[in-house]
């Protein structure tokens, strides 16, 4: 592995950081949004909030805008006071680094950076979604193409992946993330980092990775955004920091620290979290940067009596750039100088900033290249074809009673809902730099695939249903497709749901559809695992189609015609009834596993098991496992499985492997997920799949943070989803084994 910096990399940055004066070094620490000025005489933020409920027009607003300005902070930059800006325009990009390079003192070059959480111009599915491919080649290179898009508009740091568990569909924000299992979250997190960083072959081609939101932010109480969270140590070791743990193992660059509290100390301002356990256990070699606005937040949560002591409390604790308060250039200078904090801490946080934007090239190429300017206005070929094998790899087919699918492509078909012309809603949330000229809607890509299809909007997640639009569509079809779910605006940040079954009348529409008596095919669009009791009940025919990005359209369509065999699998639990979250599978048995009997771990009104279990997903054709074996070769456990496609076309069927620790010093979960495998099979055909499952990996955190390997029984089981059965006992002893590394614990 080559060595991050060079010795001469090295010394650049130490002669830097010693030729820097006490406000330089706090600028670069400094991170500035573009901010909205002018042409109003309230905060642009208050702007958006009189918008949002209705004390402001969409059209006073645009009329506002049309006087207002951007404060693209020249003059700031141009006394050194600012490190990075959030701005995504290559010309623009160039044209204030350009300030930052040729009009200071010192020349130190901007890092730009954006949230491309799920793609830049080419946006794929959003990560709740890719994670159920279980396909990390094609995590990686999705991820790198991001980067080289982002690069060639003078992006290169993106505030992703976002790695935060989650077990609470109410939380907007799952829809970010790479779902409920730490094992798929952290082979997510690595396939990221390795697509983001490491493509050296040019400076064009890399970005620096930034972790977040760490940590804890998906267990927030309730699923209500931006909530307090307390967990216990082994919940926290063994869940939300796994993904962490591997992307700082696989060499991620920086870490966005999460605006939650965990267990009553906010991420922010917390040593244990930042400097003890991301900076010293894990050995980050970059930096970590505030979310945006959260050292002011700080006050708000009552750790700290004012933004001065929010400031020192936060760069005491780890923090190296506040994103968007302004608090360190305005009180950093102040706190040295009383001695409240030590110049140490600040010559750390802008040394981990310097080598970042050294190991990014930022010193010897600041500016985007011209004939990068504009090279991806038009998308290539390989970028679209890659949406488009991300967008068919990553919807699930959730039910298909009597074979309704695949569709003839004669066939007469009603196509329903809004959402199915909508090119806005097949993006998902956070994409923000897509051209619409781009993007395939549902109806356009059914349209090319099925030339007897009519399309009738009859409503969606918002409005009226129209009954006109509903009466025609049971009349024109032999089948009926119906896109119905949620809007972007409906999951992502700040969009929490207390119930989160089909909003809107959606409902009502699903029934007067059913009630013509034609085969209905549900295809959902949605950023979260919806309570989907009803439907499941009711509808024949339901394809999971999350937020696919630009190719949702050609990816539905292939789906709902065969030509391509759905195969992606759920990263996430879905309850049938809103009132089981959190739902999650590799949970503890508890005394009293839930059964039919009154007396165990369930409900009076609601089942007991997730409606659609992590890891499930159909396919047109079936297969069926046989003849697991579990080998003791010492240092890993072999464990292999023979499948079979036993149904009528080809498929690539996904195995999953996990394990059972039975009796151990703390309750463990009733399945952990450790190892997955596809297989390529045409019908009849047979393969034998594998897992080398490390012993060390067997294990598990305490609550004083020892990491325990315990002789006894374990079970080890292989299947199509997390409730498979096919399990082998076998005794292990863990003599001689290696163990991870313990957790240093407060
Ligand atoms: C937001 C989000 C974070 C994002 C940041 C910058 O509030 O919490 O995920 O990266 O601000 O946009």
């Amino acid at each position: 592995m080559t060595a991050r910096l060079t010795e001469e990399q090295r010394d650049r940055v130490e002669k830097l950081l010693s030729s820097m004066t006490l406000e330089e070094k706090i600028g670069q620490m400094n991170q500035e949004s573009v901010s909205i000025v002018g042409g109003f005489d309230v905060p642009f933020e208050q702007l958006i909030e009189m918008m949002t409920d209705g004390r402001l027009s969409k059209e006073e607003f645009q009329t506002i805008m049309s006087t207002a300005k951007t404060d693209y902070h020249e003059d700031a930059i141009r006394k050194g006071l600012v490190g990075s800006l959030m701005v995504q325009d290559p010309e623009k990009c160039n044209e204030l680094q350009r300030i930052a390079v040729e009009e200071t003192r010192l020349g130190i070059p901007l890092i730009f950076g954006l949230d491309v959480i799920h793609g830049f111009r080419s946006v794929y599915p959003i990560a709740i979604a890719e994670a159920g491919s279980f396909d990390p080649e094609l995590m990686e290179e999705t991820a790198s193409m991001a980067a080289r898009e982002s690069r060639a508009c003078g992006v290169a740091w993106h505030f992703a992946p976002m790695l935060d568990i989650a077990r609470d569909a109410r939380w907007g924000r799952v829809s970010e993330g790479p779902g409920e299992d730490p094992c798929l979250a952290s082979a997510f997190a690595r396939a990221k980092v390795r697509g983001l960083q490491n493509d050296h072959s040019s400076t064009d081609h890399y970005v620096a990775a930034c972790l977040k939101h760490f940590v804890g932010y998906g267990a927030v109480e309730s699923g209500k955004d931006y909530n307090t969270v307390s967990m216990a140590n082994h919940v926290l070791f063994n869940n939300y920091l796994e993904p962490f743990r591997a992307a700082v193992e696989e060499g991620a660059e920086t870490v966005m620290a999460s605006f939650n509290d965990l267990n009553g100390v906010p991420s922010t301002v917390n040593p244990w979290l930042l400097r003890t356990i991301m900076k010293k256990h894990f050995g980050l070699p970059g930096f970590i940067v505030s979310d945006a606005n959260a050292i002011k937040e700080c006050v708000a949560h009552g750790i700290a009596e004012d933004e001065a002591d929010a400031g020192r409390q936060a760069a005491e604790a780890g923090l190296d750039m506040d994103m968007g308060t302004e608090i360190y250039l305005h009180n950093l200078k102040k706190l040295v100088e009383e001695g409240k904090i030590s110049m140490s801490v600040v010559d750390d946080a802008c040394r981990r900033i310097l080598e970042v934007k050294m190991w990014l090239g930022l010193f010897d190429h600041p500016y985007t290249r011209e004939g990068e300017i504009g090279k991806y206005e038009t998308l290539p070929e390989e970028h679209v074809d890659l949406a488009l094998r991300s967008a068919e790899e990553s919807a699930v087919l959730l039910k298909n009673e009597g074979d309704i699918l695949p569709i003839a492509g004669d066939a007469k078909i009603s196509l329903v809902g809004n959402l199915a012309d909508d090119k806005e809603q097949i993006i998902g949330a956070w994409a923000m730099s897509w051209k619409e000229k781009d993007c395939v809607t549902i109806r356009e890509g059914m349209e090319k695939e099925f030339p007897k299809l009519r399309y009738f909007p009859c409503g969606g997640p918002e409005g009226e249903i129209n009954e006109a639009d509903a009466e025609e569509a049971c009349a024109y079809g032999d089948v009926i497709v119906a896109v119905l779910g949620e809007t972007v605006a409906m999951s992502g940040e700040a969009s929490s749901r207390a119930d989160i079954t089909l909003p809107g009348d959606q409902r009502q529409l699903l029934e007067k559809l059913l009630a013509s008596g034609k085969p209905v095919v549900l295809v959902l669009m949605n950023g979260r695992p919806l309570a989907l009791g009803w439907e499941a009940e009711h509808v024949p025919a339901i394809l999971e189609g999350w937020h696919l990005g630009i190719q949702m359209g050609n990816a539905i369509a292939h789906i709902l015609s065969g030509r391509k065999n759905p195969e992606g699998r759920l990263s996430s639990s879905f309850p049938a009834v809103t009132g089981q979250c959190p739902i999650y599978y590799n949970h503890p048995n508890t005394g009293r596993p839930a059964s039919n009997f009154k007396f165990t771990s369930r409900y009076l009104d609601a089942p007991f098991q997730a409606l659609y279990p992590f890891g499930f997903g159909l396919s047109y054709t079936t297969y069926t496992l046989r003849d697991l074996k579990v080998e003791d070769k010492g240092n890993v456990l072999g464990i292999s499985a023979k499948v079979k496609n036993t149904g009528k076309c080809s498929g690539r069927a996904t195995v999953q492997f996990y394990m059972q620790d039975v009796t151990a010093s703390l309750v463990r979960p009733i399945r952990e997920l450790k190892g997955f495998a596809k297989a390529e099979l045409a019908p009849g055909e047979e393969k034998t799949v594998f897992c080398s499952l490390e012993k060390k990996r067997m294990g598990f955190w305490n609550n004083q943070g020892e990491y325990r390997l315990e002789d006894g029984l374990f079970r080890i089981y292989a299947g199509q989803d997390s409730t498979t059965e096919m399990m082998q006992e076998i005794r292990l002893s863990f003599d001689g084994i290696e163990k991870e590394p313990d957790y240093p614990v407060i």
